[in-house]
């Protein structure tokens, strides 16, 4: 069975560039797969204790990702969704690869330059975040990894790792994994720049539930920056507000964009017509979503079933990886527990 899984870091609230650039193609992939036992997405709160240190925010983060991809569509009879940490297996792993990974490796590793240039404290945890990461793809066997072009370096040392971990112990535990990039589009903010958390320039999936829409609009919205065109003059029909447009309501804009390009339309009424077109496409989402929250037996159930799921597949991997190393005794694969 060639086995999907992607995780997703706990660390904010979901954007729409969350949404278009990974999130929608994860719930397509579900589709494709069809089998809970086939599509692995978990939620990656191990990795979120490099940058968040605070049980009650990481709790409540935890949840609202859960929250998110429930209301989104993840559907529990095609995937399997859990939280990394109900598998700890998964630190055990990173284990045994930390020791059959250079130092070399790890160094080269653009997100631990990048976030310490940020000014995330420069931890132990940070610097082996990639082995983490190795570890979560590894220990399901996963064949193929649905990322964002900032994870592929990522991917491809989980596929260094599994190659030297092989190597060193001469047995095929585990097995190469291929990075898959989301077909997903780039998604601007509201500065016209990437869409990214850390640039400060997101329009969240769900606002709060007590943001009025016109706060909504007045927040988001109208804050997306335009240049100075009047409303008579030609617009350009690849502008941040139609790159955003064509995302949320892609047969609206090809209808709309002949008038735009030919002027009559300011860039208040395409702000407008987005805002209708983002209240369109996640409002109904939005409901959903607030009830969900109301059933929280509901989403631990989905994610505890989630777990079992996978945690099944990592200890059996995890025997194998015991056994090659020589942790393991005779038939005990497993520590008695
Ligand atoms: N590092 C990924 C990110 O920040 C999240 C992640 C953790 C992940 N483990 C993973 C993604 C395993 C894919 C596979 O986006």
């Amino acid at each position: 069975m060639k086995r999907i899984l992607s995780g997703v870091q706990p660390t904010g609230t979901l954007h729409i560039g969350n949404y278009y650039g990974a999130i929608q193609q994860h719930l397509e992939l579900q589709d494709e797969a069809k089998d809970p036992a086939a599509a692995f997405y978990f939620i990656a709160n191990y990795h979120a204790l490099t940058t968040i240190q605070d049980a009650e925010h990481l709790r409540g983060l935890t949840r609202d990702v859960a929250l998110d991809y429930l209301a989104l569509g993840l559907d529990p009879a095609k995937a399997s969704f859990f939280r990394q940490s109900d598998i700890p297996e998964v630190a055990e792993c990173t284990w045994l690869l930390s020791c059959c990974t250079g130092m070399g490796l790890l160094e080269r590793a653009h997100s631990y330059k990048d976030k310490v240039a940020r000014g995330v404290k420069p931890s132990m945890g940070l610097f082996s975040y990639p082995v983490l990461m190795a570890s979560d793809i590894l220990i399901y066997r996963s064949s193929v990894v649905p990322v964002g072009k900032d994870q592929q370096q990522h991917v491809e040392m989980a596929q260094d790792m599994a190659q030297s971990f092989n190597a060193a112990f001469g047995a095929e535990v585990f097995v190469r994994p291929e990075w898959r990039f989301s077909a997903g589009a780039k998604v601007p903010g509201v500065d016209g720049e990437k869409m990214s958390k850390s640039y400060g320039n997101t329009i969240p999936i769900f606002c709060p539930a007590d943001m009025s829409s016109k706060k909504v609009f007045k927040t988001y919205f109208a804050r997306i920056v335009t240049d100075s065109r009047g409303v008579d003059e030609p617009k350009d029909k690849d502008d941040t507000l139609m790159q955003l447009y064509r995302l949320l309501d892609p047969a609206g804009a090809e209808e709309f964009a002949p008038l735009y390009v030919k002027g009559g339309i300011g860039y208040g009424d395409l702000k407008k017509r987005l805002h209708a077109a983002y209240e369109e496409r996640f409002g109904p989402l939005r409901e959903r979503r607030a009830e969900l929250a109301a059933d929280s037996s509901y989403v631990e159930g989905v994610l505890e079933e989630g777990a079992a799921r996978a945690r099944a597949v990592a200890r059996e991997v995890m025997a194998a990886a015991r056994e090659a190393s020589g942790l393991a005794v005779g038939a005990k694969t497993h520590p008695a527990r």
